[in-house]
C-alpha cells in the first residue's frame, strides 16, 4: 500500500508525541481502540482558563495512518475551543492525508479520540462548574 507524502511526513516526524499527567486539572484524556485492527490511540488536551486548547499530545500504537491522523489532529486542535475541536470530522483528516478507503477507520480513531478527550475534560470539570455557579 502506498502512503501519501503527508502520511509519511507525519509518520516519520510525528508532532506532539507524549503525554500529560492525566490527573492534572487542565488535562482531558481520550483513549480509544479500533475494533477493526486492535490499534490504540491516546490523545490528551491541555485546556487554559478561557477554555482554549493550548496544547495536545498523543501516543498511538498503530499503523502509519493512525499515527499520521493523530499527529495532524494535535496540530489542528491547538488554539481551538473544546466545542470546535469536537466538531472535527474524520473525513477532514482523511482528505488532508489522502487516506485510501481501507485506512478510513484510522482517521475515525482520531475523531473518536478527540471527542473522548473533550468529554473526559468536561466530565472532570462538571463538578467544578457547578461549584462556580453556586458561589457566583
Ligand atoms: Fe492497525 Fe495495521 S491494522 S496497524
Ligand atoms: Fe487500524 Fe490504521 S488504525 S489500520
Amino acid at each position: 500500500m502506498a502512503y501519501s507524502d503527508k502520511v509519511l511526513d507525519h509518520y516519520e516526524n510525528p508532532r506532539n508525541v507524549g503525554s500529560f499527567d492525566k490527573n492534572d486539572d487542565t488535562v482531558g484524556t481520550g483513549m480509544v481502540g479500533a475494533p477493526a485492527c486492535g490499534d490504540v490511540m491516546k490523545l490528551q488536551i491541555k485546556v487554559n482558563d478561557d477554555g482554549i486548547i493550548e496544547d495536545a499530545k498523543f501516543k498511538t500504537y498503530g499503523c502509519g495512518s493512525a499515527i499520521a491522523s493523530s499527529s495532524l489532529l494535535t496540530e489542528w486542535v491547538r488554539g481551538k475551543t473544546l466545542e470546535e475541536a469536537s466538531q472535527i470530522k474524520n473525513t477532514q483528516i482523511a482528505e488532508e492525508l489522502a487516506l485510501p478507503p481501507v485506512k478510513i477507520h484510522c482517521s475515525v480513531l482520531a475523531e473518536d479520540a478527540i471527542k473522548a478527550a473533550v468529554s473526559n475534560y468536561q466530565e472532570r470539570h462538571g463538578e467544578a462548574a457547578e461549584a462556580e455557579k453556586k458561589s457566583a
